[in-house]
C-alpha cells in the first residue's frame, strides 16, 4: 500500500513540485489548495510529468470544518507537508491580518485536527526569513531568530513556535521545520513552474520576463551594499532539489530517524550569489541579454545570507544537486512555455 501524505498549497510552487518527488518516490500525495495563488492547470503539469491523476480537494485550509470532513473522507494520511500560505512580504504590510488569518489559522487547524485523525507527523515550510540579517555567515539552524522585518515574517516565526508548543504537549506529534533560503527554477520538463501573480516581486521571475520582452529592464536594488560587486547576495536553491528535502522529510519521520520531536534543517546550496552574479549567469547559461538598470535600495531587504547546510547534509542526508546554469536554463524553458501557452498574459 502506497502511503499517503497530504499536501496542503499542493498544486502552488514548491508544493507542485514536492507532489511530483512523492509521487516518484512511490507516496500517494493527496493535495488540497483553496487556489488562492495556484491554477488547476498545475494537475495537468504534474500528470503530464508522472503519468498520475493527482488527488485534489479544494479546500480553504482555515475552514475547520471542511478540513475535518477532508480527513474523515481520506482515512490513513501519515504525514502532512503545509505549504499553504500567503507569501508576499509586501502585501503583507499592506494587508498584515490577511497573513495572521490566512498562515497562522491554516496552521493551528491542522495541528488541531491531526490528534483527532491519528496522523503524527507534519512537516512545515519556514524560511530563512526567520534569521533576518545575521550576524555570522554561512547561517546554522542555531542563528539567533532576528526580530521579523515583516508580518509575513512574523508569521513564519510564530508557526515555529506554535508546532514547538503543540508538539511538546501532543506526544506523538513529529515535526521537521525546513528554513527555505531562495528557491528558484522549474522542473526540467517545463510541465510545472513559478506562476507569479502579475508583476514578480522575487528575482528570477523578473529576469526571466525581461529576457523574453515581457518587462523593459530588470532594476537592480542597490550597488552600495557592502558586498564585493554591492548587490545583494543570497543562497538560491533549486526547486526540485528542495521538492526532494520534502521526500526525505517524510521518509525520516515515518521511519522514525527523528532524533528530536522538532528538528529545523536550512534547505539551501550553502554558496552566496550576488545579483549581478546571478544576472550574469543568466545570460551565460541561456545566452539572452536582460537589459537591466541599478535603482535605489528595495525597503527591508537582507544585506546578505547563505546557508550552512552541514546539518542537512549530514543529519537529514540531503544535498542540493543540481547546478547553477541548469537550474536558471530550467526557469528560462520554463518562462518560454508560458509565453507559447498563453503568452503570459
Ligand atoms: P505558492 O503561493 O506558489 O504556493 C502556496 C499555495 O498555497 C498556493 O497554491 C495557494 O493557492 C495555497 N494556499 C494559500 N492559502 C491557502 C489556504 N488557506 N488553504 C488552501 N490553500 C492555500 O508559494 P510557494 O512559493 O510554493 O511557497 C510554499 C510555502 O513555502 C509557503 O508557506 C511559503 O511561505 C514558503 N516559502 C516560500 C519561499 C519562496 O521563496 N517561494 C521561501 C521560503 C518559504
Ligand atoms: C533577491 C535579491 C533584491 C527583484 C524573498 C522573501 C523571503 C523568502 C524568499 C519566503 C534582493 C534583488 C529582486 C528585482 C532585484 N520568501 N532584486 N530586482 O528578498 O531574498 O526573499 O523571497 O519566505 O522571505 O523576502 O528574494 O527574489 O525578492 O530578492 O534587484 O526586481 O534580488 O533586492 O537583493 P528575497 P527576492
Amino acid at each position: 500500500m502506497k502511503k499517503k501524505v497530504l499536501v496542503t498549497g499542493g498544486t502552488g510552487y514548491i508544493g507542485s513540485h514536492t507532489v511530483v518527488e512523492l509521487m516518484n518516490a512511490g507516496f500517494t500525495p493527496i493535495i488540497v489548495d483553496n487556489l488562492s495563488n495556484s491554477n488547476i492547470s498545475v494537475l495537468d503539469g504534474i500528470k503530464k510529468i508522472t503519468g498520475i491523476e493527482p488527488v485534489f480537494e479544494n479546500i480553504d485550509c482555515k475552514d475547520y470544518i471542511a478540513l475535518d470532513r477532508f480527513f474523515e473522507k481520506y482515512q490513513g494520511i501519515e504525514a502532512i507537508i503545509n505549504f499553504a500560505a500567503s507569501k508576499a512580504v509586501g502585501e503583507s504590510v499592506e494587508k498584515p491580518l490577511l497573513y495572521y488569518r490566512n498562515n497562522l489559522m491554516s496552521l493551528v487547524n491542522l495541528l488541531e485536527l491531526m490528534p483527532k485523525h491519528g496522523i503524527d507527523n507534519i512537516v512545515f515550510s519556514s524560511s530563512c526569513t526567520v534569521y533576518g540579517q545575521p550576524d555570522v555567515l554561512p547561517v546554522t539552524e542555531q542563528s539567533p531568530i532576528k526580530p521579523a522585518t515583516s508580518p509575513y515574517g512574523s508569521t513564519k516565526q510564530m508557526s515555529e513556535t506554535i508546532i514547538a508548543d503543540t508538539v511538546y504537549a501532543y506526544s506523538n506529534l513529529k515535526a521537521i521545520l525546513l528554513r527555505y533560503f531562495n528557491p528558484i527554477g522549474a522542473h526540467p520538463s517545463g510541465e510545472i513552474g513559478e506562476l507569479p501573480n502579475g508583476i514578480p516581486n522575487n528575482l528570477l521571475p523578473y529576469v526571466t520576463q525581461t529576457a523574453c520582452g515581457l518587462r523593459e529592464k530588470l532594476r537592480i536594488f542597490g550597488d552600495d551594499y557592502n558586498t564585493e560587486d554591492g548587490s545583494c547576495i543570497r543562497d538560491f536553491i533549486n526547486v526540485v532539489d528542495l521538492a526532494k528535502a520534502h521526500v526525505v522529510a517524510v521518509k525520516r519521520m515515518l521511519e522514525n530517524k527523528s532524533e528530536k520531536s522538532v528538528e529545523i534543517f536550512n534547505l539551501g546550496t550553502g554558496r552566496g550569489v550576488s545579483v549581478f552574479e546571478l544576472v550574469s549567469a543568466f545570460e551565460k547559461a541561456t545566452g539572452v541579454k536582460v537589459p537591466f538598470e541599478v535603482a535605489p535600495r528595495r525597503d527591508g531587504d537582507i544585506e546578505k545570507v547563505w546557508a550552512d547546510t552541514s546539518y542537512a547534509n549530514e543529519v537529514l542526508g540531503w544535498k542540493a544537486q543540481e547546478t547553477l546554469e541548469d537550474t536558471l536554463r530550467s526557469a528560462w524553458n520554463w518562462e518560454q512555455k508560458l509565453m507559447s501557452r498563453d503568452g503570459n498574459s
